[in-house]
């Protein structure tokens, strides 16, 4: 069987991304050189599928071969792809994900490792054949007896995190928020400002989108089909009202931006969700200034910007950490930090493997010191927003707590129509159905 490029090109990301390579950069890269749909579908459900996986599939592979700590890399990465294809790609028969892996195998690592390869996935697709995935499920530590190592292994997380779940979720919660990391997420979609949202929904039914009102923020819709990436610019470009935004990111810029007039200045704006929702809701009432320090990531709020019609005052470059501003000149900072992202990995195949357990005190150092600079850029009365895409308590309450015994002018503020103990939210991915998310407002008072 000639082998086919799209699997082999699969192979080659896969192989770039092991040996440093960033994910989405690998990714957008052999996208761009595939020139027919449905090759790019395959090749970026290849390249997520295997990196999402990566645990489950290297334990099935750890337990059924012989060669144990004699597979290498390349192999290894070839049987990804291949256990990828014969548990999650219903449309590749079995003996084409077989054979093709044969393939795959004899063309980047020699004949030698070929046997091997067509022995470790006939025999996978037999337990298939004979008992579904409750066969293969055999092959994992007990769900009864070790909770950790199941969820590491079957659900296919780092074990130190799934165990930080655990203590703190319980393990059924645990096991609901790992699962919910290996779904695709649905498009989710804002409607800017004051947009009249019936309309928007009739032009993309008319467009071919079907979307049903999101349960979590007031001008949110979800798509109930899965359009193409292509087709997602396309809509955005004929729809300048709307923005791709998560419902409980949605809910969480309506919880921080209650209220706000003024000066607003947004910290860490790129790629700029929040920036552009806030100024479409604050049009007439508020200015906002867009601040991040990564030049590449800045032109996508300018992108979104211009497509939208909602602009930022300014846009600048620089770190926040040494924000190039006089001290008390805004009404409100929004500090979006840079964190674990554990609330969002559904987005990011590669995020979890990422993470080490030292990220979490390293991010909560730096995001303290970008709040500290937060609250030296605040008017006497201004509102500190602070907000990460983590589920963590260091990155969250563990900065929030530090800032408010540090800065006793610093005290909760809910908006104004909720009740005051609502000053700081958070979503849950498990409990939500949505990107985790956590969201505090802090006022600095006029003086102590
Ligand atoms: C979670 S993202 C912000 C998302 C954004 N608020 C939105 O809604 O689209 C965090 C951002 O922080 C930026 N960042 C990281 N360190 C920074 C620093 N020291 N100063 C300013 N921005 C920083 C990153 O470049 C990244 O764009």
């Amino acid at each position: 069987m000639s082998l086919d490029p799209i699997r082999y090109q699969a192979w080659r990301t896969l192989s770039n991304i092991s040996k440093g390579g960033v994910f989405e950069h690998e990714l957008d890269t052999a996208l761009a050189r595939t020139a027919d749909p449905r090759d790019r579908r395959f090749l970026a459900e290849l390249v997520r599928g295997v990196t999402q996986w990566r645990d489950r599939y290297g334990h099935i592979v750890d337990t059924l071969s012989r060669r144990k700590g004699g597979t290498g890399r390349d192999v290894r990465i070839v049987l990804g792809l291949g256990l990828h294809q014969l548990l999650a790609c219903d449309r590749v028969p079995s003996y084409a994900a077989v054979d093709q892996s044969v393939s795959l195998a004899s063309r980047v690592t020699g004949r030698k490792t070929a046997p091997y390869v067509n022995g470790l996935l006939q025999n996978v697709a037999r337990r298939l054949d004979a008992g579904g995935m409750d066969e293969l499920r055999k092959l994992f530590p007990e769900r009864e007896t070790d909770p950790p190592a199941y969820l590491a292994s079957w659900q296919s997380h780092p074990r130190w995190l799934v165990e930080r779940w655990i203590d703190r979720f319980g393990f059924e919660s645990a096991e609901a928020l790992c699962r919910f990391n290996n779904l695709r997420p649905p498009l989710s979609l804002h409607v800017l400002g004051d947009a009249p949202i019936d309309t928007v929904v009739s032009r993309l039914t008319a467009a071919g989108l079907s979307v049903r009102p999101s349960s979590l923020a007031p001008r949110g819709l979800i798509a109930v089909t899965s359009p193409p990436r292509g087709e997602i610019a396309k809509l955005l470009a004929d729809e300048p009202s709307l923005v791709v935004q998560d419902e409980a990111v949605q809910a969480a810029t309506e919880f921080l931006g209650a209220g706000i007039t003024g000066r607003i200045l947004d910290m860490c704006a790129a790629p700029g969700g929040k920036t552009v929702h806030l100024i479409a809701s604050h049009q007439g009432k508020a200015t906002l200034t867009a601040m991040d320090r990564n030049h590449g990531r800045l032109r996508l709020v300018s992108e979104t910007a211009v497509r939208s019609g909602h602009h930022p005052d300014a846009i600048v470059a620089a770190d926040g950490r040494r924000a190039p501003f006089a001290d008390a000149v805004y009404d409100a900072v929004l500090l979006d930090g840079p964190c674990s992202g554990t609330g969002v990995l559904r987005r990011h195949p590669e995020g979890r493997w990422r993470l080490r357990p030292e990220s979490l005190t390293r991010n909560a150092a730096r995001l303290l010191d970008l709040a500290r600079e937060a609250r030296r850029l605040l008017k006497p009365g201004g509102l500190l927003l602070y907000a990460t895409c983590s589920l963590e308590p260091e990155e969250n309450e563990g900065v929030v707590d530090s800032l408010l015994s540090e800065y006793p002018d610093l005290t909760p503020c809910a908006p104004a129509d909720d009740d005051p103990g609502i000053w700081r939210r958070s979503w849950l991915p498990h409990q939500d159905g949505a990107d985790g998310f956590f969201a505090v407002r802090l006022r600095r008072e006029e003086s102590v």
